[in-house]
């Protein structure tokens, strides 16, 4: 009688007793941070609403810190369907072959949440997502993450005290001609590695949100940080595209729903988990914090905006316009 009044429940939140009866939807989600970062804490939403939605038709495992998968790994997985979702970085489609995202990674091109917003949550970012398609991915949505400080163990006060120093990147073009563009030595890294990097001297110094240098631990082998707000770090939540569409419609339904919902969560936490993780570094007393006056951060943009004309034949010039347009940047007022 109780399985009956169950069923009926669930046929009234729109899901068949058939999707409902049969052995849960695995559905694996791995990506490389900690659980305490805006990536983590919106897989974890997602997670918890999707199996609420469905009434457990679909099971959500999530693998953080890179457990299931690396960086390089995780989309080999997705594609070959061993993992159904996943949150990579945008500076990290290039070797995918999708050039286009590594538009997010141009230096300054956004001024501010604000700005960025307007792309991921517009046009723009919808007809980026639909590149994937061709690739087997399906781009389910844009989730924030936050702008990067530049780390080393000597202070960096003006771009030229970047030079000659190994700085680990994403693998991304931009982000190896933006480091370039400062005469430092960029080197491709997975996240996983980073921290031993930092540790051990492989690499001097490196590029973050605070949210992953403070969970990383980054900060207790680099003494000094400059908020530089330089660039922009965030993710596309993509799913293998065969299995999406294979899903019952009213499971995928539900899924959609979860994931608009973790989306407005995942950009609502992500500021706000940025600063937590910044007082986090401050209060360690391992990391001497410098904030750039004015003057400063004007010649950190006048070094990197370059970059943008650099990687136009890359990235598509038309594409970097219409960003320019949404976001109101002009780099001729520098
Ligand atoms: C990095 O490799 O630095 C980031 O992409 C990690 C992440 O997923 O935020």
């Amino acid at each position: 009688m109780k399985i009956r009044a169950l069923l009926v429940g669930l046929v009234a939140v729109g899901l068949s007793a058939a999707a409902v009866a049969a052995d849960p939807i695995v559905i694996k989600f791995s990506h490389v941070v900690a659980q305490d970062t805006p990536k983590g804490k919106a897989a974890e939403k997602f997670k918890e609403l999707a199996e609420k939605y469905t009434s457990g038709a679909v099971k959500v495992e999530v693998y953080a810190n890179s457990t299931l998968y690396k960086d390089k790994e995780e989309m080999e997985a997705l594609q070959l369907g061993a993992v159904q979702l996943l949150a990579p970085s945008l500076a990290k489609f290039g070797p995918l072959g999708v050039r286009e995202f590594e538009v997010f990674d141009l230096p300054y091109i956004f001024d501010g949440y604000e700005a960025l917003n307007k792309v991921t949550q517009g046009p723009v970012g919808q007809q980026l997502l639909a590149k994937l398609e061709p690739k087997g991915i399906k781009g389910l949505a844009f989730w924030d993450n936050g702008f990067k400080s530049f780390s080393a163990n000597s202070p960096i006060k003006k771009p030229e005290d970047l030079r000659g120093k190994k700085m680990r990147i994403q693998s991304s073009k931009v982000l190896e001609e933006q480091m370039r563009e400062v005469k430092s030595l960029p080197q491709v890294m997975a996240f996983s590695e980073v921290y031993q990097a930092l540790q051990t001297g492989v690499v001097d110094g490196t590029e973050n949100p605070h949210s992953n240098l403070y969970t990383q631990k980054m900060h207790e082998v680099q003494k000094h940080m400059t908020l530089t707000d330089h660039g922009y770090l965030g993710y596309a939540v993509i799913t293998n595209k065969k299995f999406w569409d294979g899903l019952p419609a009213e499971v995928r339904t539900q899924l959609d729903k979860a994931m608009a919902e973790s989306t407005v969560y995942a950009n609502q936490i992500a500021k706000e988990e940025n600063d937590k993780a910044l007082e986090g570094v401050r209060a360690s007393g391992k990391t001497e914090i410098y904030t750039p006056t004015a003057e400063e951060k004007a010649a950190f943009k006048k070094a990197l905006v370059p970059v943008h004309k650099k990687m136009e034949s890359r990235i598509g010039a038309d594409l970097i316009q219409s960003i320019y347009k949404e976001t109101g940047f002009d780099p001729a007022k520098l």
